[in-house]
């Protein structure tokens, strides 16, 4: 086994240095948290499942001409990504109205949003993440405007896209949180999709039923988490040839 850099270790992932100047190489854990650390716990196979997940959803929006981190998936648990400068903030598009939107404004879980709502947080554990203005975001130099443009441009298409297909599954795409980052090509720059699409960062209802299929059965103790993660892959034609069973994977590398 080769022994390889640990350049940032998160929640949910570990980032490795990669085999090429530029790259990353991307692991699941299967570690969950909710509520900034406060909960914390472990769902079994959720690295797997994210990993082949996010590898499907990301090579779908390529597709469609939307810049991504993602080169390849390497094995159960990795994948090869470009290395970025990720911007601090963290995009938040919504369908539905549901968790924190329904604290804060006393809406409703369930109600249909007037139209798709685009919300910034800051990404800063420390803080819990606050939710800040477009002023924040261009004062303090997170971003600059034109940076803002293409991020809120591209959630925007992200969100048709990925409503359509999962729609196409029976699954409703209520809210999800994007990240980006700075890709560099000498001189120019260029803003790409980065970090992860899976149940951890989207909220995805059964249409008929109004099932949660996401991380709130961890977050609300709804029960049968694994089973959610499973059902969402399933539906997107891509759970792991083993079934379940093969859902452990190889251990880290350290
Ligand atoms: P919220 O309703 O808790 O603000 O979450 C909105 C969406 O963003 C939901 O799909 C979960 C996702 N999310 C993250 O991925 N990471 C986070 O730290 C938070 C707070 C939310």
């Amino acid at each position: 086994m080769t022994r390889r850099r640990r350049i940032y270790e998160g929640k949910a992932k570990v980032l490795f240095e990669g085999p090429e100047p530029g790259t990353l190489v991307q692991y699941f854990k299967d570690d969950a948290t909710a509520f900034n650390n406060q909960k914390r716990g472990t769902i079994t196979g959720k690295g797997v499942l994210n990993n082949r997940i996010s590898e499907y959803l990301m090579v779908r929006l390529g597709e469609i001409g939307v810049p991504t981190h993602f080169v390849r998936r390497l094995n159960m648990r990795e994948q090869l990504v470009r290395e970025v400068e990720i911007i601090p903030i963290e995009l938040v598009v919504r369908n539905v109205a549901a968790g924190s939107l329904t604290k804060r404004f006393g809406i409703p879980e369930g109600t249909a949003l007037p139209r798709s709502i685009v919300e910034y947080y800051y990404k800063s554990d420390e803080l819990g993440d606050p939710m800040v203005s477009e002023e924040h975001i261009t004062a303090f130099g997170w971003a600059t405007p034109p940076d803002l443009d293409d991020m809120m441009s591209l959630s925007l298409r992200i969100n048709d896209y990925l409503t359509g297909l999962f729609l196409g599954i029976g699954l409703r795409l209520v809210d999800f949180k994007l990240e980006f980052g700075r890709l560099w090509d000498n001189e120019d720059m260029r803003i790409v999709l980065a970090d992860e699409i899976s149940p951890d960062n989207c909220r995805l209802w059964d249409v008929k039923t109004n099932e949660k299929l996401d991380k709130d059965r961890f977050r609300q103790d709804l029960g049968k988490v694994e089973e959610a993660y499973q059902e969402v892959a399933r539906r997107l034609g891509i759970l792991p040839e083993g079934g379940p069973g093969d859902l452990k994977g190889p251990k880290v590398m350290q």
